[in-house]
């Protein structure tokens, strides 16, 4: 179901829907709307507040029968906390919990872009709002038996408003759209999305988008010397795929290249998983997921930089043709590699995409990758690893993933650290030997396939899926990177070398 957005400036008490949805503020002081209904209830809504034990705390909502004098059929209590703490990421979150806390509602009404300070960005907020709305209502049934999807169909959103408010509330109903398609393909079983049923999803996404796509089977990936994506791919029955996606919009300005990996399932091959290691290992795409879902938006939201996609789509399985501990690969730009951890086969199949990245000539590369648990020990399940060989590029994308309400945190690659990776028979091995800072020698080992492109890698492993929902995160697939990227594309600068 989609929603749909539009702006109103009915009064709250007047307007026609399921639920009223109006922002308390920490300490249960009423917000705007709040304020309005609160004069139609009995005995007024702060003792009703005081008996539900609701505070006004970020997050928290209660439902209230609508008052006689209120048109709609109910009225939800949406804490917001501090009037001075509310900002888009807040919204964010906040409509999440209204869609979470309704999935019957098929209309809402809502004055919750009304909690924005004075000074807040408006239609950034309304962007944040959309997203929330859509993400929090978000459901993955494809399997289930019962269940059904949120069923809101309208929001409206009353308020002051005008054409860039709703811009921004189309906006973000764009980008959630996105961010679903990513989420949908990352909970998609991994017998469900070999590479070629994934390129597949791939093309159909863009079919019509304004975005060109190129797939690559076996037999494209051999002439190309693709020898990472080869020998990681050597050990399934499913032949990976290459999927190159274009968008180059009229009068460009600047070329980005964007790189994912696309393990469908990653169960470490020879150097084989633990049983529970494996359990989440089909969200291994979603470094892919993230890259294509971002692709199909471009046009619609009107990006004039040119931006490349490169997603390889692997399958990493043990079996007799798998490749083994000690094999070499000789990777697209020429260099060799010693597999010494065929679980380590990310960087392998990024190496290839980052060296057509760099054949390609862009102006700066961004990879996105479920790369290292080790990222997950330094950061946790809900912020992505940023590191890269440009401070100016680097500070576009931790400036894109802040607006765009990501977490991603910046971890060194300390030069110091390159040797541990030299190996005795091929040009560098994949995995250091050692046990720490596993996040910083993936990081290094793809450092060597950039050259001196400004080149940016977010190492998403922990927040590519959710443990449990959380704001705009659902359980399961999150669809991590999009919000980022689609920020990033939007703003970008040329970083001058540095
Ligand atoms: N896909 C995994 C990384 C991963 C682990 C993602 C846990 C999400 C949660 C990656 O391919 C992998 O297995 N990396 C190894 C590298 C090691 C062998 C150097 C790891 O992190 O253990
Ligand atoms: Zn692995
Ligand atoms: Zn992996």
């Amino acid at each position: 179901m989609t929603v749909t957005f539009r702006l109103a400036t009915t009064s709250p008490p007047r307007v026609d829907a399921d639920v009223l949805a109006v922002p308390v503020f920490a300490d249960r002081v009423l917000g705007p709307g709040a304020d309005s209904v609160d004069e139609y209830v009995p005995g007024g809504l702060e003792a009703f507040m005081e008996a539900a034990g609701f505070d006004g705390k970020a997050g928290r909502a209660v439902l209230v029968p609508a008052p006689d004098g209120v048109a709609a059929r109910a009225v939800l209590l949406v804490g917001v906390g501090a009037p001075e703490t509310v900002d888009a990421r807040r919204i964010r979150r906040c409509a999440a919990a209204v869609a979470r806390r309704l999935p019957k509602a098929v209309s809402v009404a809502t004055t919750l872009l009304d909690a924005l300070p004075a000074d807040g960005d408006r239609v950034d907020a309304a962007q944040a709002l959309a997203e929330g709305f859509v993400l929090g209502g978000y459901r993955y049934l494809t399997y289930k038996s019962e269940g059904e999807h949120a069923a809101l169909a309208q929001v409206t959103v009353l308020g002051r408003g005008g054409a860039r408010v709703q811009a921004g509330l189309d906006r973000g109903v764009a980008v959630a759209r996105a961010v679903a398609w990513a989420r949908d393909m990352v909970n998609t079983p991994a017998g469900a999305k070999a590479p070629a049923a994934f390129a597949a999803a791939a093309e159909k996404l863009l079919a019509g988008t304004g975005v060109t796509v190129e797939v690559l089977d076996l037999a494209a990936i051999r002439k190309e010397k693709l020898g990472g994506v080869l020998g990681v791919g050597q050990g399934s029955q499913q032949s990976p795929r290459f999927v190159k996606v274009t968008y180059d919009p009229r009068g460009a300005r600047g070329s980005i290249a964007l790189v994912g990996k696309g393990v469908c399932f990653d169960s470490g091959g020879l150097s084989i998983k633990t049983a529970s290691g494996m359990e989440t290992m089909k969200t291994d795409m979603g470094g892919a997921a993230a890259v294509l879902a971002t692709m199909s938006v471009l046009s619609e939201l009107g990006v004039k930089t040119r931006v490349v996609g490169y997603t390889p789509m692997v399958e990493n399985m043990p079996s007799g043709t798998a490749i083994r501990p000690g094999d070499v690969l000789r990777i697209r730009n020429g260099k060799t590699v010693e597999v010494l951890n065929t679980d380590a086969e990310g960087r392998l199949i990024l190496a290839d995409a980052l060296s057509l990245a760099v054949e390609d000539g862009h102006d700066a590369i961004i990879d996105l990758a479920t790369l290292t648990g080790a990222c997950v020990v330094a950061l946790g399940e809900k912020v992505a690893g940023l590191m890269g060989n440009d401070d100016g590029w680097r500070a576009q994308v931790a400036d894109a993933a802040d607006r765009a309400g990501e977490r991603v945190w910046p971890l060194p690659l300390p030069d110091e650290y390159r040797t541990a990776m030299d190996s005795d028979v091929a040009d560098l091995k994949n995995i250091s030997g050692g046990h720490y800072g596993g996040a910083l020698t993936a990081g290094i080992f793809l450092r060597a396939f950039v050259g001196d492109v400004p080149w940016a890698h977010l190492d998403i492993a922990g927040p590519a899926r959710a443990s449990s929902d959380d704001g705009e995160m659902v359980k399961g697939g999150t669809g991590f990177g999009v919000r980022t990227l689609v920020e990033l594309v939007s703003r970008f600068k040329r970083p001058s070398r540095s």
